[in-house]
């Protein structure tokens, strides 16, 4: 099986082709998407949320992100392994090198952190130490407490601007990847333009490079509120091999995200 890997995903941009993410916890279900042909991994912190019951992600340490990453890692034979980087364990460009060299020596192929030009030097720091790094811009859980709620980002102009502007700091900075989290379509569309590098949406319309997905969401299994742009892909599936297989055919020929999904 061939890896996929930074370059891969690239090209994939480059040829079109949209790109599939789902967030992985545990070596069984990493098995299963690989097979079903899902790029990217996530390791995401989520699973302080949906593993672990926590009712944000903030309590989730590096430790057990690793933990995660490992068995992520034993599961899957192609897929990129892509692992959060926790709350509070990227302050300094230092600090979130010791934590990403953690992740990595659990498999981690990349790192993923939230936050805007203010990371672009501990990006630079990152990857110029051969730490490749996803940013994740928008709705940002790790800043639930500063943003006042689980809520749409970008929506006024000075907003949109910013978070373009830092989206341009990151790419610069040499991030490979950018998560897109709950924003308005039109502002999905206008970064994924702006950058060369693939913008992955969640909440950010149908023109992302790709999307991705909290597994437990795409199952119908977590038991908390739904945000808008949950699709349960179990619906009119009979087996969780069938719904993710749904979801990698409806990212690709574009049909996911619909316009009920985004914002
Ligand atoms: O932690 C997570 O699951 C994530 C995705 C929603 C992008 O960061
Ligand atoms: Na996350």
């Amino acid at each position: 099986v061939k890896a996929i890997t930074g370059p891969t995903l690239a090209q994939l941009r480059v040829n079109g082709e949209k790109i599939t993410m789902l967030t992985c916890y545990d070596a069984s279900f990493a098995a299963l998407m690989d097979r079903c042909g899902v790029e990217v991994l996530l390791i995401g912190d989520s699973l302080g949320m949906v593993c672990n019951g926590h009712s944000s992600t903030l309590p989730v340490t590096v430790e057990e992100v690793a933990y995660h990453t490992a068995a992520v890692a034993r599961g899957s034979k192609s897929a990129l392994v892509l692992a959060d980087m926790p709350f509070g364990s990227y302050a300094t460009p230092q600090a979130a090198f010791d934590n990403a060299v953690k992740l990595m020596r659990a498999g981690a192929h990349m790192v993923k952190l939230e936050g805007g030009a203010w990371l672009a030097e501990t990006v630079r720091f990152l990857t110029e130490r051969s730490v490749p790094v996803c940013a994740h811009l928008g709705l940002t859980p790790q800043s639930v407490h500063q943003l006042g709620g689980y809520k749409v980002q970008g929506k006024t102009l000075e907003s949109a601007d910013l978070l373009k502007a830092d989206a341009l700091a990151l790419q610069a900075a040499g991030a490979t990847l950018l998560v897109l989290e709950a924003i308005p379509s039109a502002l999905g569309k206008e970064t994924t333009d702006l950058l060369a590098i693939p913008t992955i949406g969640i909440g950010a319309g149908p023109d992302c490079s790709g999307q991705v997905l909290v597994m437990h969401d795409l199952l119908g299994v977590f038991p908390g509120r739904k945000a808008r742009f949950v699709k349960n892909f179990m619906d009119g599936q009979t087996s969780i091999d069938a719904a993710i297989s749904a979801y990698v055919s409806a990212v690709k020929d574009g049909s996911f995200p619909a316009l009920e999904h985004c914002f």
